[in-house]
C-alpha cells in the first residue's frame, strides 16, 4: 500500500522516490544545479494566513463546482502516465483547499443554495483559489505546494518550492532517535545534527524529544531550504535549540569533530538516470538538489558514512534514510569494511510499508 495516499499532507506517491547518487563530497553550488526559484521569505501557509478577503457562497460555489469537475476530467490519466493522482485523490485534495481557504468551512455545508448573497471569509481571494487549483491540476503543482504546508507527524512545517516536501516515512527516523535516547539518555544532552534538513521536519521532529537540553545543528546546501527551516524553526519557537546553517554536509560542523551524539539524514539517493521517471509532481517541482544522488544514488550516502566516523562521540549514534534494500545493504558493508571496528549496532530497518529504509549504528 502506498501510505502517501493515506495521508493527508501527501498526494505524492513516493513510492516513486527511487534513491541515489553519487560518491565525491559535491563541491557543487545550489545555483548551479538546483531548478529552483530563490525564495528570501518563505510565505505564511494558507490555513495560517488572515482571512481578510470575502466572496458570496455563490461565487464560491461556482469555483468549487468548476475545481470539481477539472479534478474529474483528470480520472486515471495522471496515474496511468507516472503514478500521479486520480480524480479521488484530487477530489480529497480540494476538500482539504477548501478546509485551508475558508475561515469556517462548515459554512458551505451549513448554507444551502438559496442563501447565495451569504458572505463567506476567506484566507486567499477567489481569483487567487483558481489559480491555485489550476497550478495543481494543470501544472501538477504539488498539492503542499499550493497550500504552503505539509503536515507531518504531529508538525505542520512550510514548504515552498526549491525545498522537499517532507515524506511519510521520513516520521520514522524521529521515532529512531525517541528509541535510542529511551536506551541512552545521555544522548538527549548531547549535540545532534540534521544534515540536508530542507523544511527542518527531522530537526524540529528530534529536538521536541531531546527535552530540555536538546540541541541540533541542521544544515542545508540550499539557501531556500535554510530560509524554510529558519521559518519553521521560528514558527516553533525553537530557535534557542535549533541552529540553521548553510553549507554542504559537515563543513558548517567544523569544530566539531568527534563531539557529536547523534546524526541523523535524509539524504539525495535516487539515481540520476531516474530522476526523469519520476511523478510530475515531484520530478517537475521538487529541487533536484534534493533528489539526484548521482549515478548510483550512494555518493552523498557513502560520505555521510564517512563523515560520521569523524564527528560522532564514542557512543554517538546515527540514522541515514536511503531508496530501499540495496543502498542499505551497500552502506553496511562499506562501514563493516571501509570503517571496520569504527561502528557497531549496525541495522538495517524497514519503514511503515516494509521498505528496508534506514541505516542505523553506534560509533565505537
Ligand atoms: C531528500 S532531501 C531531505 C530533506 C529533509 N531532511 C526531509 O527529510 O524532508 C535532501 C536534502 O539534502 C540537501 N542537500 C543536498 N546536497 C547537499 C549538500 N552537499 N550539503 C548539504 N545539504 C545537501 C538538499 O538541499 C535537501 O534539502
Amino acid at each position: 500500500m502506498n501510505l502517501a495516499i493515506l495521508a493527508r499532507s501527501s498526494p505524492l506517491f513516493t513510492t516513486s522516490r527511487i534513491l541515489h547518487r553519487s560518491i565525491a563530497s559535491k563541491p557543487f553550488s545550489c545555483c548551479s544545479i538546483s531548478n529552483s526559484p530563490i525564495s528570501i521569505n518563505p510565505k505564511t501557509p494558507l490555513f495560517l494566513r488572515p482571512p481578510t478577503f470575502s466572496a458570496t457562497l455563490s461565487d464560491l460555489q461556482k469555483w468549487q463546482n468548476w475545481a470539481k469537475s477539472i479534478a474529474s476530467s483528470v480520472k486515471s490519466s495522471f496515474t496511468d502516465s507516472d503514478n500521479g493522482p486520480n480524480s479521488n485523490d484530487l477530489h480529497r485534495e480540494l476538500n482539504w483547499l477548501i478546509e485551508d481557504a475558508l475561515e469556517n468551512p462548515q459554512s458551505l455545508l451549513t448554507h444551502n443554495e438559496f442563501e447565495i448573497d451569504y458572505v463567506l471569509r476567506l484566507r486567499a481571494d477567489l481569483d487567487e483559489l483558481y489559480l491555485l487549483w489550476k497550478q495543481r491540476i494543470e501544472k501538477r503543482r504539488p498539492f503542499q505546494y499550493v497550500v504552503g504546508c505539509e503536515h507531518w507527524r504531529d508538525l505542520v512545517v512550510s514548504v515552498e518550492e526549491g525545498v522537499l516536501i517532507p515524506r511519510p516515512e521520513t516520521e520514522l527516523m524521529v521515532d529512531l532517535v525517541d528509541d535510542v535516547i529511551k536506551e541512552n539518555e545521555d544522548l538527549k544532552e548531547g549535540l545532534w545534527v540534521d544534515l540536508g534538513t530542507g523544511s527542518g521536519a527531522i530537526a524540529i521532529g528530534i529536538v521536541r524529544i531531546l527535552g530540555d537540553f536538546g540541541r541540533v545543528i541542521a544544515t542545508d546546501l540550499s539557501h531556500v531550504a535554510v530560509q524554510v527551516a529558519s521559518f519553521n524553526v521560528n514558527r516553533y519557537n525553537l530557535q534557542d535549540k535549533i541552529s540553521v546553517k548553510q553549507g554542504s554536509w559537515f563543513e558548517p560542523l567544523s569544530g566539531f569533530e568527534g563531539r557529536v551524539a547523534g546524526l541523523v539524514s535524509n539524504p539525495p539517493y535516487i539515481p540520476s538516470g531516474h530522476v526523469s521517471g519520476l511523478q510530475a509532481e515531484v520530478g517537475r517541482h521538487e529541487p533536484i538538489l534534493a533528489l539526484d544522488g548521482g549515478e548510483d544514488g550512494m555518493a552523498d550516502l557513502l560520505h555521510l558514512c564517512n563523515g560520521a566516523a569523524l564527528m560522532l562521540k564514542s557512543g554517538g549514534f546515527f540514522a541515514f534514510e536511503t531508496n530501499g534494500e540495496d543502498q542499505c545493504r551497500f552502506l553496511v558493508d562499506h562501514m563493516e569494511t571501509i570503517h571496520n571496528g569504527s561502528f557497531h549496532n549496525l541495522e538495517i530497518i524497514p519503514d511503515f510499508a516494509g521498505i528496508q529504509r534506514f541505516v542505523t549504528g553506534i560509533r565505537s
